[in-house]
């Protein structure tokens, strides 16, 4: 929420920023964890969806360990508190020194992709004198029905094992003498809203901890991935996901042997609604076929839009006018550079300010310097009193 408080601070910061809802961010976490504890599961927080350190710190004190998908992302979260053994590191390209260096922190296990991964892990962990501990990350051949580019669990995808590569992985393991094994790790997309593909999900995976089983190859740890969706488009109607539809369609399509420790690992969920990206409007452009707000954010600040077409709501925070139909463009030199297609909002003017909701989630971390565009601060609404003592930039 941006409250009135958060406006007035507004007007003296230099636009465009993130803005982060602390207070919903913390709410969040706490009904996650509700829900979290109830089952005894563990979570790992997924880096990659956001890594400012006073929102990784906030999650770390709510005692989610981390999901990492680089060794810089590694480096971070330990940075902020999280403890090596609650980090796990997934991802298809992981470079020798970052083995090595996740090696070296002592995580709790790195979720592997790939024949040859897995045989430079062990070489790694040999010469350090250590044993790697090991999860198989699984393509499941899903189709979790999100888009196209954030789905991740068909065979046409780059991740994990297929079916096929199975019994290479089985012929091979017992001869890594610095791997152990302990589980199994699933990751079919993002963005997902249809429990139906949760349910899927959980019935490959109870099947293929059988078969694991069945080979010798014991699970102990089953990693389901993240991936629950949430409202892009009303965003204060739904500014907490719907944790407990979530945890109780995984709970009653799992059927586990005794002993099996669950983890999960929410990117999306938690972050997403707590962000904003507050942009000014520079210039109101009518070309005779479409009405233009052309705003001081562009698509190097949140490329979601360009990227996946993905619709974000906006609120013009300045006008209580009556409302026009926009489109929503950034300065930058590309036409996908548009944030909306016939938005409806106030009547827009220069100098007011919009805010792009559902912000929190791949949009900072994502951020680029095409046309050598500055980077968009940040600023959190536990720090208002702060901000208002200091005259800012
Ligand atoms: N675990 C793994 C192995 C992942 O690859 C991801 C996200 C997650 C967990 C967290 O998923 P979440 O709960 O956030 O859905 N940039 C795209 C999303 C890419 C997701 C990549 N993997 C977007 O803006 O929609």
């Amino acid at each position: 929420m941006i409250t009135k408080e958060a406006l007035e601070c507004f007007q003296r910061f230099r636009s465009p920023f993130y803005y982060y809802d602390m207070e919903l961010l913390d709410k969040t976490l706490s009904e996650y964890n509700t829900q979290l504890s109830q089952y005894g599961w563990m979570a790992h927080y997924a880096v990659k969806a956001n890594c400012d350190s006073p929102i990784l710190r906030l999650i770390c004190k709510a005692g989610l360990g981390a999901d990492c998908v680089s060794g810089n992302e590694i480096k971070a979260a330990m940075k902020e508190g999280f403890d090596p053994r609650k980090i796990v590191f997934a991802g298809v390209g992981k470079t020798d020194a970052e083995i090595r260096f996740a090696l070296e922190a002592g995580i709790l296990c790195f979720n592997c992709e790939s024949l040859q991964e897995l045989s430079v892990i062990d070489s790694i962990a040999s010469r350090l004198g250590k044993k790697a501990r090991v999860a198989l990350r699984i393509n499941p051949n899903i189709d979790a029905h999100t888009n196209n580019y954030i789905s991740t669990g068909r065979c046409i995808d780059k991740f994990g094992f297929t079916e096929k590569m199975l019994p290479r992985f089985f012929e091979l393991f017992p001869k890594l003498t610095n791997c152990e094994f302990v589980g199994l790790h699933f990751h079919i997309g993002s963005q997902i809203t249809d429990m139906q593909a949760f349910r899927l999900l959980c019935e490959k995976a109870c099947a293929e901890v059988r078969i694991f089983g069945e080979r010798g190859f014991k699970v102990t740890d089953l990693n389901l991935g993240g991936g629950l969706g949430v409202d892009y488009d009303n965003p204060e109607a739904h500014g907490i996901p719907n944790f407990t539809k979530y945890f109780e369609t995984i709970r009653s399509s799992l059927s586990l042997p005794e002993g099996v420790r669950v983890h999960l690992e929410p990117g999306r969920s938690i972050v997403a609604q707590s962000g904003y990206l507050v942009t000014r409007v520079l210039f109101i452009k009518d070309n005779g076929e479409r009405k233009f707000v052309i705003v001081d954010a562009g698509m190097n600040n949140l490329i979601r839009p360009a990227l996946y077409r993905a619709k974000h709501r906006i609120m013009n925070l300045s006008s209580y006018r009556d409302c026009q139909t926009y489109d929503v463009v950034g300065p930058v030199c590309e036409t996908s550079d548009k944030f909306a297609t016939d938005a409806v909002l106030p009547e827009c003017g220069r100098g007011d300010l919009l805010a792009i909701c559902s912000a929190g989630a791949y949009g900072e971390v994502m951020e680029m310097k095409y046309n050598r565009r500055d980077f968009a601060k940040a600023y959190y609404s536990d720090r208002l009193n702060e901000y208002k003592s200091n005259i800012d930039e």
